[in-house]
């Protein structure tokens, strides 16, 4: 496995797999990795010839008051899980690298499925995402890309943009790992203290909770209001509890396959989770 943290440097190592026209497989990432990114790692392993992950914490999608500082960087440690899933080259640029030393001028908006759910509350995050990955795209030049469920509403922003852009490449999206006790993982629960931890499997209890009572014929708007209620009471501060399709417009009947939506903070760790459930005639 190659490091590469130069665009130049990737260039030149992903160079004889381009001649040889091999299958390059494409995993973005921020670091700190976990099973959640790995598993992305060996979907790409299964259907390519050539892994790329890149490990880069990206300035311009976090908010003025985000963890952009704080969030975890742990560049040796992720080095050794990307080796053990057989990874060939990590590209870790610095943001130099890949922002350089002139303003940047051009921005990469994806209107309409980014007005809400995440994008309410952290305006111009998904503007930051669609940038990056359009950026890393172009360095790659991948046939694959895989992004996790996890991130749902990222997913179809990516390939909105992907559709909208022409550009060349499929995206692979990739179910969310979960901890034994359901927890969604993410880099963010290791912000967790002890009794937070415990705290935040509500979110997916109350996801499957909700489930159930849609299957047994509870309306959508009392289910979306019962997992308020239960995630207050277990002590969540909730940003949003929404049902949508899987394309993200507005439902307010479960008469189709739906997808539920949670975004919630525990102190100031905000968790986000959401749950496909099928509808299927009676
Ligand atoms: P990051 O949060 O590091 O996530 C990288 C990829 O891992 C994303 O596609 C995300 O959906 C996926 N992922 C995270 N947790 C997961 C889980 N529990 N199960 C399945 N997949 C999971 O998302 C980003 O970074 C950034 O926005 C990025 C796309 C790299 C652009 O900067």
């Amino acid at each position: 496995m190659k490091t590469e943290t130069t665009i130049q440097g990737l260039a030149a190592s992903l160079q004889p797999a381009r001649t040889a026209r091999k299958i390059i497989g494409f995993v973005p990432t921020m670091g700190n990795l976990h099973q959640g990114h790995l598993n992305l790692v060996r979907e790409a392993r299964k259907l390519c010839d050539v892994v790329v992950v890149s490990i880069f914490v990206n300035p311009i999608q976090f908010g003025p008051n985000e963890d952009f500082d704080n969030y975890p960087r742990t560049l040796d440690q992720d080095s050794q899980l990307l080796a053990d899933v057989g990874c060939d080259i990590i590209f870790a640029p610095s943001v130099e690298q890949m922002y350089g030393k002139q303003p940047r001028l051009t921005n990469i908006s994806v209107s309409e499925i980014t007005n809400d759910l995440c994008g309410k509350q952290r305006p111009g995050h998904f503007d930051g995402v669609a940038v990056v990955v359009t950026k890393l795209f172009n360095i790659v030049q991948p046939n694959y890309a895989f992004f996790g469920q996890k991130d749902f509403q990222q997913l179809a922003v990516i390939r909105q943009l992907v559709r909208d852009l022409n550009i060349p490449l499929e995206v692979i999206g990739v179910p969310i790992a979960r901890a034994e006790d359901g927890l969604a993982l993410s880099s963010r629960n290791g912000y967790l203290s002890e009794d937070q931890r415990k705290v935040a499997p509500s979110i997916f209890k109350s996801l499957k909770h909700a489930e159930a009572e849609l299957q047994q014929g509870t309306d959508l708007k009392e289910v979306l209001e019962n997992i308020k209620t239960t995630l207050t009471t277990a002590g969540l501060v909730v940003d949003y509890v929404e049902a949508r399709t899987p394309q993200l417009h507005m439902i307010d009947q479960f008469n189709q396959d739906i997808v539920l939506f949670v975004a919630a903070k525990l102190g100031t760790t905000r968790l986000i989770d959401n749950l496909q459930i099928k509808h299927t005639a009676a």
